[in-house]
């Protein structure tokens, strides 16, 4: 009798557990059978008009999970405009007209179902294949947040901190040094604004003068794409080179000074960091598979389930 009962305790609990809901593959396998696809050819539909929307979202799953959790908090506008998307570390953000007509369509499929934070990691997930990256599963379940505030990103990782900040802003996250390199390298793809060269080339840590790191060669090459006093919006590749695809090229060219990202340079001033971008940067299968795993960490953070969260009808408000 006694166990009778424990076991039903058991069953009860477990079944709670799974009411409240857990991230899992395929989690709207039977609720929305179509919302991995209708989410990839949305992002396959933008990418065929403007390749330089698989880097900004990519970007835009970091900058989603890295504040409150993966809770599609980044996508939210408020009308006193003081919302998570316009904080200081946020400039450059994209990909929203994508999360919105993908959520459109899900909302005509399937209304009420799929959280914008699942189609933010969905869609970054799409944009890295598009690049010829690695295809990792996608863990889905996640609630939308209620909240979005622009000074809850006032601490994001900074272009111009020292390695041991960034191991540190990664660490708060529960995010390891391995991630912070994996991570790091979805800089394999896309474009920076001068406007996040101008310590590096001019006043790296106070100093007046540019980071010493940076090949010769390569320092005159980014002072006249981005010269001091000039115009702060014009982009250039953050992987020179190799700025379409994404490769193991970007860890190539941190080993050789030719890293455009003072952050990115930056992995090579401590052992670990360093012995991991060495690693992978001759190793390009480890690097696509444990690439995949680092995301998957990513899309973990501060993951909402149950009550704790709704699904959105709009992506950029609240219901
Ligand atoms: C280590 C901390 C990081 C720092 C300091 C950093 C900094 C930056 C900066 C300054 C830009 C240029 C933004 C612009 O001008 O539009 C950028 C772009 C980008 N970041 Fe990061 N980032 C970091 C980590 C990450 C992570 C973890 C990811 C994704 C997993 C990521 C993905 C990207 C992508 C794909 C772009 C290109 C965006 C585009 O082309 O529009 N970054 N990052």
């Amino acid at each position: 009798m006694t166990r009778l009962i424990v076991l039903s305790v058991l069953v009860l609990l477990s079944s709670l557990r799974s009411c409240k809901g857990q991230l899992k593959v395929g989690f709207y396998n039977s609720s929305c059978p179509g919302a991995e696809s209708i989410v990839k050819s949305a992002v396959a539909r933008a990418f065929a008009s403007n390749p330089a929307i698989a880097p900004q979202l990519l970007r835009l799953q970091f900058h989603d999970c890295i504040v409150d959790g993966c809770d599609g908090s980044i996508l939210i506008n408020l009308p006193n405009g003081q919302q998570e998307n316009k904080a200081f570390g946020n400039q450059g953000l994209g990909g929203f007209n994508v999360i919105d007509e993908a959520k459109a369509q899900l909302e005509s499929q399937c209304p009420g179902v799929v959280s914008c934070a699942d189609i933010v990691a969905l869609a970054a997930r799409d944009s890295v294949v598009l690049t010829k990256g690695p295809f990792y599963a996608v863990e889905t379940g996640r609630q939308d947040g209620f909240s979005s505030s622009i000074s809850h990103a006032s601490n994001l990782p900074g272009e111009d901190e020292p390695i041991n900040a960034l191991q540190n802003k990664f660490s708060a996250k529960g995010l390891s040094d391995k991630d912070l390199v994996l991570l790091s390298a979805a800089h394999t793809i896309g474009t920076t604004a001068c406007f996040f060269m101008g310590v590096r080339l001019n006043n790296f840590e106070g100093t007046g003068r540019p980071d010493p790191s940076i090949a010769p060669a390569f320092l005159a090459k980014l002072q006249g794409i981005c010269p001091d006093g000039g115009n702060v919006n014009v982009r250039l590749a953050l992987d020179d080179g190799s700025q379409n695809v994404f490769d193991t090229h970007y860890l190539a060219n941190i080993l050789a000074g030719t890293a455009v990202l003072q952050s990115d340079a930056a992995l090579l001033n401590n052992p670990t960091t360093r012995s991991l971008v060495e690693f992978y940067a001759r190793s390009p299968k480890n690097f696509r598979k444990d690439f995949g795993l680092s995301m998957v960490n990513l899309g973990r953070l501060g993951v909402l389930t149950g009550s704790n969260g709704n699904i959105r009808r709009v992506c950029s408000t609240f219901n």
